[in-house]
């Protein structure tokens, strides 16, 4: 009974793929996921990802904020079977503006997905994301979009990838002709070419061929662009990085796939390949020691709260990652923090706005909780007795604003809302040590604009915000009781949540001089 068991837990782990998509915006996150689920059929039940333009809306816009600006400002997952998979997509706010949500939304994801522009290769956000990614190791796969239209030499992209990103890159396939000229892609791994074909590049042809020297290639591309396509895979096969499939697990060499998301070109040869590629749920380290897919006890953590989903029932919901074990509804879990026994009795799954309940979920998967208020950013589930994860870092604000109300006969709702957020993970805030006023951190400035609207819309409560010209928060550790006469210039001495003294800068130059200053003392990029 129990091997069947152990049997099926095994299987379900060795089916689930669970990653994000991280890129600029407009780089084609919504139309590769599009693509994606159509795939497995998910798109039909959740109609599109999100509209193009910002007066219509998206699946996965919850918050009238969203919808008002055609944004997806939360992250939200969507999951769909293919082949045998069952894959868990988890979305990060395509907006330039974004959150801490966006990065802790990364942790619960076993590998990325990095989206590029063709055109215009690695931009700012993509690199914020990678970051967070390559500080985890997880292996990043990259998908170099827009094919269709004029671009950069795929040689001077890889070499961005080295220069900007620090990592290596293995072309797994690589274009025939580019732009207006472009005429398919050669795999690298299957020896196969993909072509396009008719004037609209509407039918795909995949043939099999010896290698790139086939002279089916060349009666289907011409002369010019076969000889190209062989000095290119010539140079590539001398001086390029061979296919290392341990690099690749430890976020080393990431292997690079080129197609266009629109034209539906590449994309299924891409899913294929980055299924066989991509990890399983892995295992996560815990204060009980590594905690593996497999162990049939339930593990999970939430990674992140969001509240008002539907603005029509005032709830918030707890996003759980599940660790290890079999989710089942109804069963009863550990809270580890609280110390208390809750049954989890209305689990969800996020396709689209009409949310599924969920029956039975495995490591990888998703799964949304009522929150009645009872859930923090971090916390565990266990059947296993007391694990708690060390999964979910903070991250260092970098834009800082005075928050006061408007209407001081507020102040209790207004103090109840900043607890409430600050627990959520949504904003950080700090009391300078002179006045008490109160300054809030994000990492977007998108969060201060969802700070407002939630004060307003939850709490009742109209707040003023003052930007305030802080870029660096850090966290002092010292023997000695920091002096806030010494940070008047350029900074200003405040404190966390818990008590801890943080000195906020308004330069590098102004950190640099106080650290030198300051030889005893350490400054940590987030709390102790
Ligand atoms: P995002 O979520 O990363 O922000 O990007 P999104 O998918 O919304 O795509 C941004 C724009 O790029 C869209 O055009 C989309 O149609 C276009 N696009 C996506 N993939 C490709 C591709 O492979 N080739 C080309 N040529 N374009 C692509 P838009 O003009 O903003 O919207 P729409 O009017 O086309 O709907």
């Amino acid at each position: 009974m129990s091997q069947t068991m152990d049997q099926n837990l095994q299987q379900e782990v060795d089916k689930r793929r669970t990653f994000a998509i991280i890129s600029h915006p407009d780089a084609g996150k919504t139309t590769l996921t599009e693509k994606l689920l159509l795939f497995g059929g998910a798109i039909r039940l959740a109609g599109t990802v999100k509209a193009r333009k910002a007066s219509k809306h998206a699946t996965s816009d919850w918050m009238e904020i969203e919808k008002q600006r055609g944004i997806s400002v939360t992250s939200s997952v969507m999951q769909f079977d293919y082949s045998g998979h069952r894959i868990n997509i988890l979305d990060t706010p395509g907006h330039q503006d974004f959150s801490e949500d966006t990065y802790r939304t990364l942790t619960a994801a076993d590998s990325a997905v990095m989206l590029i522009d063709v055109a215009k290769g690695v931009e700012a956000q993509t690199i914020k994301l990678f970051q967070v990614c390559a500080k985890r190791g997880i292996p990043i796969f990259t998908f170099i979009n827009k094919l269709d239209r004029e671009g950069r030499s795929p040689f001077d992209l890889m070499e961005e990838l080295e220069q900007v990103l620090g990592i290596r890159s293995v072309p797994m396939n690589w274009p025939i002709g580019s732009g207006r000229d472009l005429c398919g892609v050669y795999d690298r791994m299957m020896n196969q070419v993909e072509l396009f074909q008719g004037d609209d590049h509407s039918v795909i042809k995949v043939q099999k061929v010896e290698d790139y020297n086939d002279p089916v290639i060349r009666e289907m591309a011409g002369d010019y662009l076969h000889d190209q396509l062989c000095q290119d895979l010539e140079l590539l096969d001398v001086a390029g990085d061979p296919f290392d499939y341990e690099k690749v697990l430890r976020g080393e060499l990431t292997p690079v796939f080129f197609g266009s998301a629109i034209n539906n070109f590449g994309v299924q040869t891409f899913l294929e390949n980055f299924l066989q590629l991509a990890p399983k749920p892995e295992p996560r380290r815990s204060t009980a020691g590594i905690v593996e897919p497999t162990n049939e006890k339930f593990t999970g953590y939430v990674f992140k709260i969001q509240a008002n989903m539907n603005p029509a029932h005032r709830d918030r919901i707890a996003f759980l990652r599940i660790v290890s074990g079999k989710f089942q509804r109804g069963m009863s879990v550990k809270h580890v923090r609280a110390g208390k026994d809750i049954k989890l009795s209305q689990p969800q799954q996020f396709l689209a706005q009409d949310r599924d309940i969920v029956e039975e979920a495995y490591p990888g998967d998703i799964i949304g909780l009522f929150d009645p208020g009872i859930f923090r950013i971090g916390d565990s589930l266990s059947q296993a007795g007391d694990v708690v994860f060390d999964e979910l870092p903070t991250f260092s604000p970098e834009i800082f604003a005075k928050v006061s109300i408007k209407n001081a006969l507020k102040s209790k709702q207004f103090q109840k809302g900043i607890d409430q957020l600050t627990e959520e993970g949504m904003i950080q805030v700090f009391r300078t040590v002179s006045f008490d006023d109160i300054i809030l951190g994000v990492v977007g400035q998108l969060q201060f604009e969802v700070f407002e609207y939630r004060m307003k819309g939850e709490y009742g409560v109209d707040v003023q915000l003052q930007r305030m010209p802080y870029q660096f928060a850090r966290w002092i550790v010292d023997e000695n009781k920091p002096d806030p006469g010494k940070f008047r210039i350029n900074s200003t001495l405040v404190t966390d949540k818990k008590g801890n003294f943080v000195v906020l800068f308004e330069n590098e130059y102004a950190m640099r001089t106080s650290i030198e200053k300051n030889p005893s003392a350490k400054f940590l990029e987030t709390a102790p």
